[in-house]
């Protein structure tokens, strides 16, 4: 970028940055260019890590940038000259700073994310931020803002009461949902519109008795029967796909097992829920890459959201992702796969049968909330990955 050239001359030593540390200018500097950078090419520039830019060729843009694109995403996506040259881990001498490459599909609502005062309060913008995320667009670039926070804040309930309590309402912004308190959220199971995880919220209700039930009941397995097929202990770390509002979690850890637990916010505060309760939120959703190492966690569950709504390359991709997560003797439990008539046997079974694990449990039923001519059909198993890869 333009940018570079400049700052290159103006920076391009040690000494100058030493000076400007000293008399405080480099503040100035970094503020007053990204903020100055909406309107024009910065002449003034000095980006802090700019002094070793000693290559001649400016690097590409991460994003193939085009001009009308927001200043500050480009800010964000350009490369960065590491302070000390070359990385030697990375073997590269920029910093190249990641947002998911569908992000530039959407100029319109990027834009809108990226438009704001430079060190000020980020705009109110959380269902553009989702929009944007579900559309791909994820990793979201990141921001020099500061997020909205509820002005009369209360903190969450100490451990163990936070486990089962409902948090304050004033524990988070409501703007981008629906309802503006808990006790609708709990409520809304009584509404006729639709909304994912519906009575959730409730944690009085059907939420309590999740994955409890001492016998196995056909799709339900119960956690202390998955619990039961390996070694006392040896389930330790996991991961909950899609989990709703953590329950999933909080059941684990009375066992003394950590999950995290990803979740979308779709009309609803999921993420800041599952935080209240004292387990991990993580903001992420079906598309991106799992971001643990390979062969790390002991188990990974999902229920309800792995099902035929998401595209079937896109579901192959995932399983082996959650097959690459899992340890060898890992457990996947799939938890009420959804899918309709012959989808399961044509489609899905081969799909999930390809990744190579061992079925522990394979619970085939039909799904009849919403009438039995519909010919839904659930899939709930208990799939392990081999200790020995055969591939
Ligand atoms: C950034 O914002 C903070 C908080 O509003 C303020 O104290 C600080 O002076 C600002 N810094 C600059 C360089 O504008
Ligand atoms: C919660 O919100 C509903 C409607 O959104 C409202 O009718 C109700 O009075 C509110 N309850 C509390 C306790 O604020
Ligand atoms: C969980 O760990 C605590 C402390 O180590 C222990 O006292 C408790 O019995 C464990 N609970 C279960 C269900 O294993």
């Amino acid at each position: 970028m333009e940018r570079q050239h400049s700052s290159r001359s103006l920076c391009s030593n040690l000494f100058f940055l030493s000076l400007l540390i000293s008399s405080n200018l480099l503040t100035f500097y970094l503020f007053s260019s990204s903020s100055s950078s909406a309107t024009s090419e910065s002449t003034t520039s000095c980006p802090p890590y700019s002094i070793t830019a000693a290559n001649n060729e400016p690097p590409p843009t991460a994003t193939g940038a085009t001009t009308d694109l927001a200043p500050e995403f480009l800010e964000f996506a350009s490369p960065h000259p590491f302070p000390f040259g070359k990385n030697p881990n990375s073997g590269e001498d920029h910093l190249y700073s990641p947002a998911g490459h569908p992000c530039t599909l959407f100029p319109d609502h990027l834009n809108r994310f990226m438009s704001y005062t430079v060190n000020g309060s980020c705009p109110d913008d959380e269902l553009i931020a989702q929009r944007l995320l579900l559309k791909g667009c994820e990793p979201l670039p990141r921001r020099r803002c500061r997020a909205a926070a509820p002005n009369d804040y209360v903190e969450p309930y100490p451990l163990p009461v936070s486990l089962w309590s409902t948090p304050s309402d004033h524990s988070l912004v409501w703007t981008a949902y629906a309802c503006k308190n808990y006790s609708c959220l709990i409520n809304r199971k009584y509404q006729k519109s639709f909304d994912d995880c519906k009575d959730c919220f409730d944690l009085a209700g059907r939420e309590k008795a999740r994955w409890t039930s001492s016998e196995s009941r056909g799709l339900d397995f119960s956690i202390d029967e998955v619990l039961a097929t390996s070694k006392p202990g040896s389930i330790r770390i996991g991961l909950d796909i899609g989990g709703g509002v953590g329950s999933f979690a909080v059941r684990m850890r009375e066992r003394n097992v950590t999950i995290v637990t990803t979740s979308m916010n779709l009309n609803g505060p999921f993420n800041n829920f599952i935080a209240s309760r004292g387990v991990v939120p993580m903001y992420l959703s079906i598309s991106q890459r799992l971001p643990f190492f390979d062969n790390t966690l002991d188990i990974v569950h999902s229920m309800h959201i792995l099902s035929n709504w998401i595209p079937t390359k896109v579901l192959h991709f995932l399983l082996f992702d959650v097959y690459r997560v899992l340890r060898p003797g890992g457990l996947f439990w799939l938890d009420h796969f959804f899918c309709v008539g012959e989808q399961l046997e044509e489609e899905y079974r081969p799909v999930i049968e390809s990744v190579g694990f061992k079925k522990a449990k394979w619970v085939v039923g039909r799904k009849l909330d919403r009438g039995p001519e519909r010919k839904e059909m659930y899939l709930s198993a208990l799939l392990e990955k081999p200790l020995k890869n055969s591939w």
